[in-house]
């Protein structure tokens, strides 16, 4: 290994505290974390250490400004018991697009994959055999000097945590395509995982609720008719046996790692998928015309959501029952079978750890 990592291991684990057959999502977390800081213009102090409290000062930048990016991936068993990383180098170079747009120092791939290979060897006991269950990784980065004035701090820190996690939406979502708000335009930070792109999507996302929605369907933010994401997933769309996912070239839609996946596992099963611009107009057209099959969300935390309906102009749309959506449910077995190594992995994606497994 070629970094040094200091590590203090908990006395008093809570695993035997889990009910792994009922999990929420994003409440339940491991018991240990990686730390890093970035002094100096270098990553150094590398230690994993109990689950616990940050130390910062109030005055830190990114309390103020929001200099924060993160990632989200997740770790499954393979039927031997191994723990899987599933492509964790995309995490990474995802992370350091991140960390230019926002002005941060990016942080080796060799790090980054050594952190997450002895926290996850660590915490293996953590990872869940239930259905829809996974061990979600958080890696983030803060920016972290006493400073309120507003520049690009020059200390951070790094952080990976994990938290077992059950499935994100636990229903189909109905969506609200709206011209109110905007999440991102070209030249801004659509692109990145970025904190503040999630804050400012809070207030959209409470009125959408509000309303009987579950989501935000951002849509550009110049004519408000391009189709972008849903914040918390990328959108795909089955018309007339054609795959259309929105394109990235303009940088305002994140690239998702399940939505790469997904457009290789289409591929692979034949269909024909175009990353290309898709206006509301055409969905609603396509939707009135029973030309739609399916709609999908697409993200690491979501995996597959089936959406329900979208709701624009005053008027709801409602997409096909969900006995008939063939391809989103193929898609949902087959990438949770190459994650969890019950399938042949074509593709190279997955990366086993050999720990010793108990029970
Ligand atoms: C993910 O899918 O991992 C995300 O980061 C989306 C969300 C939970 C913020």
């Amino acid at each position: 290994m070629k970094y040094s990592i200091d590590i203090n291991l908990t006395d008093a684990s809570k695993v035997s505290e889990v009910d792994f057959n009922n999990i929420p999502f994003g409440k339940v977390f491991s018991d240990h974390m990686f730390m890093a800081d970035y002094e100096d213009g270098e990553w150094k102090n590398f230690e994993i250490v109990p689950f616990q409290p940050l130390n910062l000062y109030p005055s830190a930048i990114v309390l103020h400004y929001a200099q924060t990016i993160f990632e989200g991936m997740k770790v499954m068993k393979n039927p031997a018991g191994e723990p899987v990383l599933f492509r964790p180098e995309m995490h990474s170079q995802r992370l350091n697009r991140s960390a230019r747009r926002m002005a941060m120092p990016e942080l080796p791939e060799d790090l980054f994959l050594q952190a997450l290979t002895e926290l996850i060897s660590i915490d293996h006991n953590w990872i869940p055999n239930t259905p829809d269950s996974a061990l979600y990784v958080r890696p983030f980065m803060i920016a972290n000097d006493q400073f309120i004035g507003v520049r690009p701090s020059e200390t951070y820190k790094f952080i990976i945590f994990t938290a077992p996690v059950g499935a994100y939406y636990s229903k189909p979502v109905k969506l609200w395509a709206t011209d109110k708000y905007v999440r991102a335009i070209e030249g801004g930070t659509g692109f990145a995982k970025a904190g503040g792109n999630y804050a400012a999507s809070l207030l959209p996302q409470r009125e959408a609720q509000a309303q009987g929605f579950d989501q935000v369907m951002w849509l550009d933010g110049i004519e408000h008719k391009y189709i972008h994401e849903c914040g918390t997933m990328n959108l795909f769309f089955v018309i007339d046996g054609v795959v259309v996912t929105p394109s990235l070239d303009a940088g305002t839609v994140l690239a998702g790692i399940t939505r790469n996946s997904f457009i290789h596992l289409l591929k692979a099963r034949g269909y024909e998928v175009q990353e290309r611009p898709i206006t509301i107009d055409e969905l609603v057209e396509a939707t009135k015309t029973g030309k739609v099959q399916d709609v999908f969300g697409a993200g690491t935390a979501a995996v597959v959501a089936p959406v329900e309906s979208v709701h624009y102009k005053g008027v709801t749309y409602e997409f096909p029952e969900m006995e008939g959506r063939k391809i989103s449910k193929q898609l949902k077995i087959d990438l949770n079978e190459v994650r969890s190594g019950q399938s042949e992995d074509t593709f190279g994606w997955t990366h086993p750890l050999n720990v010793l497994v108990e029970g």
